[in-house]
């Protein structure tokens, strides 16, 4: 049935820190029936995902920044419940960038059918979407591993970076993973992890380098850097020569409102002859098919579990985006809304 009004989360105020729930507020917007060559849209599902934190900075960036007062916008996946376009119909499951509120009608260029793989829709935000081809392509394109070698996945229990440990068993390295609780460590193991090191007791004990030296003895070939920091310091200091760094975020430092300090030793990037590159998903969609191949094989023969962390309702929106900077997901973080 064709939605009359929708409810939908808008920017309150530009978070200073770490955003908390105050920096967002619910509206309801009618809804719009579809012109020709528009769709309207019943989101299922809808995901957060830490990136958004740098839209809400008022500053330049590879996406323009969010407005205040103005609904926030994200991946989503949703059903198609009026069509005025051709190759859409009602009952379609699509993915958008329409998230942050219950449904919307746009126009159907600015949406994705989901392929018909028997996977629940929302693997297409977590381990068939976004995060998972950011894994895959991080991993593959840039860190190209090879049997053998050792990996070190920061932010190892996320929804990038359990999938980046997993595609590294899968080609056969050694993979040691950081993760904030001994609950996340236990996943990781139980998901084929090698080695799962809970950073924030490590850092009271004798410290993370310590334990990640005790974990990389031999030192480490690759490291998949989704958290900076120290993290970052600590794998420049234990990189092998030759090591590669695929710089994926570094959520450590999204919230700082001053520059920190950067890492002291950059310095091993000279000495050991290290290659460090960052990158953006979106340059590799080239590889999308490619990527639904493999992942979707792997998942059939039980080599990768996806893991999702569910919010329920869209008022529990700013919550979910929240938590992520305070480590409240195990695997992807997701809001179902119907
Ligand atoms: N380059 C790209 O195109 C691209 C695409 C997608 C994502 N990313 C980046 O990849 C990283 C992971 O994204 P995701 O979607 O998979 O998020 P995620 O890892 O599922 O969720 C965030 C996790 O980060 C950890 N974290 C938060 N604050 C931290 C801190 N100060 N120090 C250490 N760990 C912290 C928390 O886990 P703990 O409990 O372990 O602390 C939290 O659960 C992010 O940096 C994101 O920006 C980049």
């Amino acid at each position: 049935m064709a939605l009359t009004q929708f409810r939908e989360i808008l920017l309150k105020s530009r978070p200073a820190g770490a955003p908390g729930v105050e920096n967002f507020e619910m509206a309801s917007a009618p809804a719009k029936a579809p012109a020709e060559g528009e769709v309207q849209v019943r989101n299922l599902w809808m995901s957060v995902d830490p990136y958004m934190r740098g839209r809400m900075y008022d500053r330049p960036s590879y996406v323009p920044p969010f407005e205040l007062g103005k609904a926030l916008q994200g991946g989503a996946i949703g059903e198609v419940v009026e069509s005025h376009a051709d190759g859409f119909k009602p009952g379609d499951l699509v993915e958008s960038m329409f998230g942050w509120r219950e449904g919307f009608t746009g126009p159907a260029s600015a949406l994705t059918k989901l392929p018909q793989t028997g996977a629940a829709p929302q693997a297409f935000l977590g381990v068939l979407g976004m995060p998972g081809l950011t894994a895959y392509a991080g991993l593959l394109e840039i860190g190209k591993p090879k049997a053998g070698e050792t990996v070190f996945v920061s932010g190892a229990a996320g929804a990038v970076g359990s999938l980046v440990c997993q595609i590294a068993k899968i080609k056969s390295c050694t993979v040691v993973g950081t993760a904030g609780s001994d609950d996340k460590c236990a996943w990781l193991r139980a998901a084929g992890v090698d080695q799962a090191v809970n950073y924030r007791t490590a850092e009271k004990q004798s410290g993370l380098l310590a334990a990640m030296r005790a974990a990389t003895p031999n030192g480490i070939d690759i490291y998949f850097d989704n958290v900076g920091g120290e993290h970052l310091e600590v794998a420049l200091e234990i990189a092998r020569p030759f090591a590669r760094f695929v710089e994926c975020g570094m959520i450590s430092r999204y919230n700082d409102e001053t520059p920190p300090p950067g890492p002291s030793n950059l310095i091993y990037i000279v000495g050991k002859s290290l290659k460090i590159q960052g990158f953006i998903v979106m340059q590799f969609a080239g590889l999308r098919e490619q990527f639904h191949k493999d992942m979707g094989q792997w998942m059939r023969e039980g080599r990768i579990r996806s893991e999702e962390t569910i919010h329920d309702g869209i008022a529990s929106a700013p919550k979910a985006f929240a938590d992520l900077f305070s480590g409240g997901n195990t695997g992807k973080m997701l809001v179902k809304l119907v």
